[in-house]
């Protein structure tokens, strides 16, 4: 495959000559272009000598081949790490003022995947969130940074992926958008031990983790959700080939590599957000655990407690119910998509477990309803789960236990039948 790698500057270019390298001992052909700062931290002459190719950072170099036309047109992928604020700045205004930009301008139909590396204040800065917005509005994919110790003695979310998961993410990413195109040749043998990706091409919008409902500027009514279940169906939906938009409440786990993360705090930020990423979502699955009720009345100060005054007491005013809102919205636009809700359901004296999730499938009206059976230590923040999956046509309930990631497994390889069972393969 042809890359193109484009190297920002920023500390963090050092440790782009391993991804380069995971490129290139991947039989990659890997063609860097670094901005004028990235020079300074790593020098064109280990670039050359890695990539085997001249490289270059202005437009003026190389000028008979029109490189800074041709790059773009030749990528079959872009990667660009670290990306630091200058240059998804310059991208989002799609600035064309050097090698790297113009490429980037010049990227047609072509997957790119930038891999943040900054300060924290940097990246949560109102400018950057607008920036990473608009490159993802316009299908970029932009991977969390981790989080650590920065350059200086902070540390926070800022620090570059490893190379390992940038490597994976943009292979994942090359392979979802390749697949539709080559689906028509015939299979190497590469391709036919290479795992199956039945979600190539499609669509997956995740919500995970719990919402926080703010009380005061410092206290909030949450939930016990840790986000693993959330974040393992997104890896297990990113492995199956599909992109993958995680909606992201409060979660205890960092986001896998390779998704794109919208982060939410409440119900009403998590509704605006799903119902913004239906418009092109062929899959939701509503894993967040989502607060049914939202404190009637936010104080702007903290609330004190006083002796002259009586304990307050907090009401309550009910949230509304995304799942169903998400179902009502595609069947009013007659829109193709499979909606997957989750259920924590504890069984009582009226009816078990079961008895109550099929109600809720019914009231719900999502097309499968995966349950949790939850017990005073069962499922949230465990490692395992053990979840009944049933489906609104009627198809037989099913059953998933082990890991959650083994659960998520089960889950995708579900939601992949009920398509094809939909939609069946031309
Ligand atoms: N859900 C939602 N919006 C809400 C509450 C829940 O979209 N306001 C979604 C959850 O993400 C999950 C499903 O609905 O996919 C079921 O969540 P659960 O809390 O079990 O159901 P509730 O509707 O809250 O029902 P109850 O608490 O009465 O059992």
């Amino acid at each position: 495959m042809r890359i193109v790698l484009g190297v920002g500057g920023g500390i963090a270019a050092y440790k782009v000559a391993s991804l380069l390298r995971l490129f290139t001992e991947a039989g990659h052909d890997v063609t860097v272009i670094p901005t004028e700062a990235a020079t300074r931290f790593v020098g064109v002459a280990t670039w050359e000598a890695l990539s085997g190719h001249p490289v270059s950072n202005s437009v003026f170099d190389e000028v008979h081949t029109v490189n800074h036309v041709r790059l773009g047109h030749e990528a079959e992928l872009i990667v660009v790490a670290p990306a630091t604020a200058d240059l998804l700045a310059r991208a989002a205004a799609g600035q064309a003022n050097d090698l790297l930009s113009n490429t980037l301008l010049m990227a047609g139909s072509c997957p790119v995947l930038m891999a943040p590396a900054m300060h924290t204040e940097m990246w949560q800065h109102p400018a950057t969130r607008a920036n990473v917005e608009t490159l993802r509005s316009r299908g970029v994919t932009v991977l969390e940074p981790a989080s650590g110790r920065l350059t200086g003695s902070d540390s926070g979310p800022g620090r570059l992926p490893e190379p390992e998961a940038i490597f994976d993410a943009a292979l994942a990413l090359a392979g979802a958008l390749a697949l539709p195109e080559t689906a028509a040749m015939p299979a190497s043998e590469a391709e036919l031990s290479a795992p199956p990706r039945p979600l190539a091409g499609l669509t997956v919008t995740i919500s995970a983790g719990g919402t926080r409902e703010p009380l005061d500027p410092v206290r909030f009514l949450g939930n016990r959700s840790s986000g693993k279940q959330g974040v393992a169906l997104a890896a297990a939906a990113r492995d199956a080939g599909a992109k993958v938009r995680l909606l992201a409440a409060h979660m205890d786990v960092p986001p896998p590599a390779g998704v794109d993360v919208v982060k939410v705090e409440t119900a009403l930020e998590l509704r605006k957000a799903a119902l913004h990423a239906a418009a092109d979502s062929d899959v939701i699955i509503m894993a967040a655990a989502v607060a049914d009720f939202r404190p009637a009345d936010v104080s702007g100060t903290k609330i004190k407690k006083r002796d002259d005054l009586a304990d307050p007491v907090i009401s309550l005013v009910r949230n509304p119910d995304i799942l169903r809102e998400l179902v009502e919205v595609r069947d009013a636009a007659s829109r193709k998509q499979l909606i997957v809700g989750f259920a924590a359901e504890t069984g009582d004296a009226d009816g078990d477990v079961l008895d109550y999730a099929a109600a809720k499938l019914r009231r719900k009206a999502c097309d499968l309803l995966v349950v949790n059976h939850v017990g005073q230590d069962k499922v949230f923040g465990e490692d395992t789960n053990s979840v009944v999956i049933l489906s609104r046509s009627g198809s037989e309930a099913q059953e998933a236990s082990g890991s959650k990631s083994d659960v998520a497994a089960a889950v995708i390889d579900r939601v992949s039948a009920e398509l094809s069972r939909v939609v069946p393969p031309a």
